[in-house]
């Protein structure tokens, strides 16, 4: 019975020290051993109730969104850099979702595509073949070449974009203290502080004068700054500076680290799966053979896009998704208070074995149309669900394949090392060691 295995409540499997040691073994311990029924964590005075079965998470992030929203834990000091926009919650966020929405949509990504690519192919022959590249770092390099592409056109020098990048990755970083203490209030020093405010620094100089010009001499380039500069809400109110500021940089936060991630694990992983790796190559060849990749290539990746989905399944970036109840619900069963933490986990709803067969093997011949025919819909959940689901997720998908298949049809890649494919958790599931590749050529 569920209210039973909820009251179980889960602190002797569950304990701190154990969560410190090796949290995602301890979660996936706990969802495997409950069958994903709602369990509650006992982490002394933070005890959440952790959210995995497909109908379950449906229930927090789509049926009842409004009981749960984005609220407390990390989404608090998150808005401190982020603003109430995109990245917000409640009447703010739906008018700015509104507003952005429209750039994100296929049709429009689409059209994009041939501009990716030639942001694409030359950061990819840049890769250095005469030493091991870090994967991480320049994965991040190359998706930041397609974010000057479709967030500036190319209008912002590539120095700005990477110091965006690293301005982010600081901002972060430096918030960490106070997600780890949200109840410290803004105005008492934590360390992190000073690095929060040259970072914040870093975002003012680089992005307000760029809207500020946008603004200014008019343009009408398929955008995001066009767009959002222009954008209007209901009253016909155009956006203020700061505020256009905001979502620019909750979007490139939102789309860099967990693009960049979820390419480094791919490459890691096909390290480690030899016939995988080979059919993706032979389908790269046979499609866009010595290159470069174009638009018209797309449709025919079939299996990259599987491979890439069956990543994003086993070590999807996002792996937790944070809510807070705001009124009383009856979650399957358990009774949820206004207060009460519940926190969905992809990682976890990815690898119930109810749902997936040998769910720690991978295999991307899940996704085939027919073995995703069969498939509760709620049971992969990689962009999220609900009125919050990525707006990214097409932008990551054709993105993602053109790298694949830039780095393909030039070079050999191959892993120097044997790192694990474990997983380190921070704000995103990353490997948890360096992950470096030779290039041949
Ligand atoms: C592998 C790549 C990506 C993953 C795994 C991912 C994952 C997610 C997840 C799990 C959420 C839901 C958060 C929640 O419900 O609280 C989300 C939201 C969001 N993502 Fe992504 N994302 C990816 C790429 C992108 C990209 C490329 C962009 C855009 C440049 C983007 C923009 C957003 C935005 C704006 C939201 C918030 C939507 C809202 O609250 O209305 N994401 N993403």
């Amino acid at each position: 019975m569920e209210p039973k295995d909820a009251d179980r409540s889960h602190g002797r499997l569950g304990t701190f020290a154990r969560l410190l040691r090796d949290p995602l073994g301890v979660l996936d311990r706990i969802a495997a051993r409950s069958d994903g029924t709602v369990v509650r964590l006992d982490l002394g005075p933070f005890r959440p109730y952790l959210v995995t079965r497909p109908e379950h998470v449906q229930h927090v992030l789509r049926d009842r969104a409004g009981t749960y929203p984005r609220e407390g834990m990390m989404w608090k000091p998150m808005r401190r850099l982020l603003g109430n926009g995109i990245a917000g919650e409640g009447e703010a966020w739906g008018r700015h979702r509104r507003m952005v929405a429209p750039a994100f949509s296929a049709r429009h990504i689409d059209g994009l595509v041939d501009g990716m690519a030639a942001a694409i192919v030359p950061a990819v022959e840049a890769c250095r073949t005469d030493a091991p590249i870090e994967v991480y770092a320049e994965m991040t390099r190359i998706v930041h070449r397609v974010i000057r592409r479709v967030f500036f056109s190319d209008r912002i020098p590539a120095d700005d974009v990477d110091r965006l990048g690293t301005a982010t990755t600081g901002i972060l970083g430096a918030l960490a203290a106070r997600m780890v203490l949200p109840f410290v209030p803004d105005s008492v020093p934590l360390p992190g502080d000073a690095t929060y405010r040259r970072a914040t620094r870093t975002v003012d100089e680089v992005l307000l004068p760029v809207v500020r010009e946008q603004r200014r001499r008019g343009g009408d380039e398929p955008d995001i700054l066009t767009m959002l500069s222009q954008a209007r809400d209901e009253t016909g109110a155009r956006l203020p500076d700061e505020q256009v500021r905001d979502d620019l940089i909750a979007l490139f936060a939102a789309g860099t680290e967990s693009t960049a991630v979820a390419l480094t694990w791919l490459w890691l992983v096909l390290d480690g799966q030899p016939a995988v790796a080979d059919r993706l190559r032979t389908e790269v060849a046979e499609v866009v053979g010595a290159g470069p990749v174009r638009r018209g290539h797309l449709p025919a990746l079939r299996y990259t896009r599987m491979v890439l989905q069956e990543v994003l399944r086993l070590y999807p970036p996002g792996w937790l998704i944070p809510r807070t109840a705001v009124a009383a619900d009856d979650l399957a069963g358990v009774p949820i208070r206004p207060g009460d933490t519940v926190l969905v986990s992809p990682y976890l709803t990815h690898r119930l074995p109810r749902y997936w067969d040998d769910p720690a093997r991978f295999d991307p011949e899940r996704f085939t149309p027919d073995r995703s025919a069969g498939r509760h819909p709620g049971a992969y959940l990689p962009f999220g669900a609900g009125p919050h689901r990525c707006l990214g997720s097409h932008l990551f998908t054709v993105e993602a394949q053109l790298i694949v298949a830039a780095v393909l049809s030039r070079y050999r890649p191959r892993l120097v090392g044997t790192p694990s494919v474990r997983p380190r958790l921070g704000a995103s599931l990353r490997p948890r060691q360096r992950v470096r590749l030779q290039l041949a050529a």
